[in-house]
C-alpha cells in the first residue's frame, strides 16, 4: 500500500484531523497531485482560517502551478501573521529567483536560514550559489553557552585566547560536545580502569602523561616533564580501545571530553573543519583536559590516498591544532585507531601523536581478568577460569564476550524449552570457545604489511615486535 493511500485510509477514520490533513496534502504536493493537494489544505484552513502551514501548503500548489504572484501573496500573507515563518521566506526566495531577482532571493534565502537553523534546500542553495552556512554566518549567530567547567579566568585561558589566528575565530559554530565530564562528575565513574582487562602499560602511560602530573606537580616541575601531548593507541577490532576511553574519563582527575565524529561532520564546505577547532578550543579553554577521538582514522586519513579536497582541509585542520599542544601542554589527546596505517604520517611527526601504543590481543592473564569480569553477572556452575583462558588463546576481548553470550543464549533456550533454569554449564563455555575462530587473524595478517610499508618510521616497531618480524630501526 502506498503511503498516500494509507494517508487516504486514515483520513476516512478521522477526516477532520488537521495533522493527517497537512500531511495527506504535503503527500499529494510531493507527487504533483496539486488538486487534492489544495482540497486538504483549504480543509484545514476551514477548520483554522489563520494555520500557517495550510497556508504556505496553498502558496506552494500556486507556485507549481505557475501563479507565482499568487504564491508570493499567499507567503506575504504568512509573515505578516508569523514575522520569522522560514518556509515562507523560502517560498519568497524560490518566487524572487524565478522573476530573476536574484538580490531579492538572497535576501529571503538568509532571513529563512537565519530564522531556521535546520533549513535546507539543496536545490535552492545550488541555484544561489550560497550555502544556508553562508546565511547563517553573514548575521550574529546565537552566542555558544560556556562550556562545564571553563575557569574563570587565570593562564589556561590565557595561553588558548589568540593562539589560533586564522580564520575559525568568527561566531561559533554549531558543535556541542556531547561527552563532556567536569572532575566530580558522579556519571563519568560508572568505568574505570578496573573494567579493562590487561593493557597495563597503557594504562601506565595515562596515568604518567596526565593523572601524576596533576597529583605531584613539583616533582614534574622539577624534572622538567609536563602534562599532555598525543597518544595513538591502535590493535585489532575487539581489543577493548573504546572500552579503554570510556576508561579514561573515570580515572583522570581532570575534564574529559569525548568526540563522537557525527558530531564533527558537516556537510557545509568548511563546517567540519570549524567543528574541529571549536572542539580543541574547547578543550584548551578546559585545561587540564583529555581529548578523546574514536575511530581517529576517518577524520586522520593519509592525504595522499583522499580525493575530496573537503577531507584534506580537515586533514589539515587537525594537524594545526595538534601543533597547538605543543605550546599549550595541560591537554592530552588519545586517538584510537583499527586502521593505524589509514593515518596521515604527518601524524606521528613529534609533538603530534608522538607515541603509539599498540592495543594488543589480551595475554593469558588479561584474558583471565576478562573472563571474570564477563563471568560477573551470570549464573555459571564451577567456572573454570584456567580451562577457558586455553580455549581462548588468540581471543579478543569481543570475541570472549560473545562467547559468554551464546553460551548464556543456547541455556536460555534450553531452559525455555525445559521449564528449568539452569545455570550455564561449564563444559558448554569450552564448547562454544573450541568452535569459534579468532577475529583477529585478518587484522594481522593485513598489519604484516602495512606495518613496514606504511610507517618506515618504525612507528609501528611494537605490532612488528608481536608478530616476531624485525622492527625497521633493527633492519
Ligand atoms: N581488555 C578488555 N577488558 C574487558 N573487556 C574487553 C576488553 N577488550 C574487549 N572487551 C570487550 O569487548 C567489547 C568490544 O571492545 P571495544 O569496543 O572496546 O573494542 P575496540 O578495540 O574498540 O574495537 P574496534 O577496533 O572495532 O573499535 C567491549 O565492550 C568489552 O566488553
Ligand atoms: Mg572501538
Amino acid at each position: 500500500m502506498s503511503s498516500l493511500q494509507a494517508i487516504r485510509d486514515a483520513l476516512q477514520q478521522s477526516p477532520d484531523n488537521p495533522s493527517l490533513l497537512l500531511l495527506y496534502g504535503r503527500a499529494c504536493l510531493e507527487q504533483l497531485h496539486l488538486d487534492e493537494a489544495r482540497g486538504a489544505f483549504e480543509r484545514v484552513l476551514e477548520i483554522d482560517p489563520a494555520h500557517a502551514d495550510a497556508q504556505i501548503g496553498i502558496a506552494r500548489v500556486h507556485y507549481l502551478e505557475g501563479d507565482t504572484s499568487g504564491a508570493a501573496v499567499r507567503a506575504e500573507r504568512v509573515l505578516q501573521l508569523e514575522p520569522g515563518n522560514a518556509q515562507a521566506h523560502l517560498l519568497l526566495s524560490r518566487v524572487y529567483l524565478s522573476e530573476n531577482d536574484r538580490a531579492r532571493a538572497v535576501e529571503h534565502f538568509d532571513l529563512a536560514a537565519q530564522a531556521d537553523g535546520s533549513v535546507h534546500d539543496p536545490a535552492l542553495e545550488n541555484e544561489l550559489g550560497r550555502t544556508a552556512r553562508d546565511a547563517r554566518r553573514s548575521s550574529p549567530a546565537p552566542a555558544m553557552p560556556e562550556p562545564p567547567g571553563v575557569p574563570d579566568s587565570g593562564e589556561e585561558n590565557e595561553a588558548a585566547q589568540g593562539f589560533f589566528d586564522d580564520s575559525f575565530d568568527e561566531p561559533p559554530y554549531d558543535w556541542r560536545p556531547e561527552t563532556f565530564f567536569a572532575p566530580g562528575d558522579p556519571q563519568r565513574f560508572s568505568t574505570t580502569f578496573a573494567d579493562v582487562g590487561g593493557m597495563d602499560e597503557l594504562k601506565e602511560e595515562i596515568r604518567l602523561k596526565i593523572i601524576y602530573p596533576l597529583q605531584y606537580p613539583d616533582l614534574y616541575k622539577a624534572y622538567g616533564r609536563s602534562t599532555g601531548g598525543g597518544i595513538l593507541i591502535y590493535g585489532p577490532p575487539g581489543c577493548g580501545k573504546t572500552l579503554l576511553l570510556r576508561a579514561v574519563a573515570g580515572e583522570v582527575p581532570c575534564n574529559y571530553l569525548s568526540v563522537g565524529l557525527h558530531e564533527i561532520f558537516d556537510p557545509y564546505f568548511g563546517g567540519t573543519e570549524g567543528n574541529l577547532h571549536q572542539i580543541f578550543e574547547t578543550a584548551r579553554a578546559n585545561a587540564p583536559c583529555v581529548l578523546v577521538f574514536d575511530d581517529v582514522d576517518s577524520l586522520a586519513q593519509d592525504r595522499r590516498s583522499v580525493r575530496e579536497s573537503q577531507m584534506r582541509n580537515l586533514v589539515n585542520q587537525f594537524l594545526h591544532e595538534m601543533d597547538g599542544m605543543r605550546d599549550n601542554q595541560r591537554v592530552l589527546v588519545i586517538g584510537a585507531t583499527n586502521q593505524p596505517w589509514q593515518l596521515d604520517p604527518a601524524f606521528r611527526r613529534p609533538g603530534r601523536f608522538d607515541q603509539a601504543i599498540f592495543v594488543r590481543p589480551p595475554d593469558d592473564a588479561a584474558r583471565a581478568q576478562i573472563i571474570v569480569l564477563q563471568a560477573r553477572d551470570k549464573p555459571i556452575s564451577n567456572l573454570d577460569v584456567p580451562a577457558l583462558v586455553e580455549a581462548t588463546a588468540g581471543f579478543s576481548g569481543a570475541d570472549i564476550e560473545w562467547v559468554f553470550g551464546r553460551a548464556a543464549e543456547m541455556t536460555l533456550s534450553a531452559a525455555i524449552h525445559s521449564g528449568h533454569a539452569v545455570p550455564i554449564p561449564m563444559e558448554l563455555l569450552l564448547t562454544v570457545a573450541r568452535s569459534h575462530t579468532p577475529s583477529t587473524q585478518n587484522w594481522f595478517d593485513g598489519m604484516r604489511d602495512h606495518a613496514t610499508q606504511a610507517a618506515p618510521d618504525g612507528f609501528f616497531n611494537e605490532v612488528r615486535k608481536y608478530l616476531n618480524a624485525p622492527s625497521t630501526k633493527e633492519r
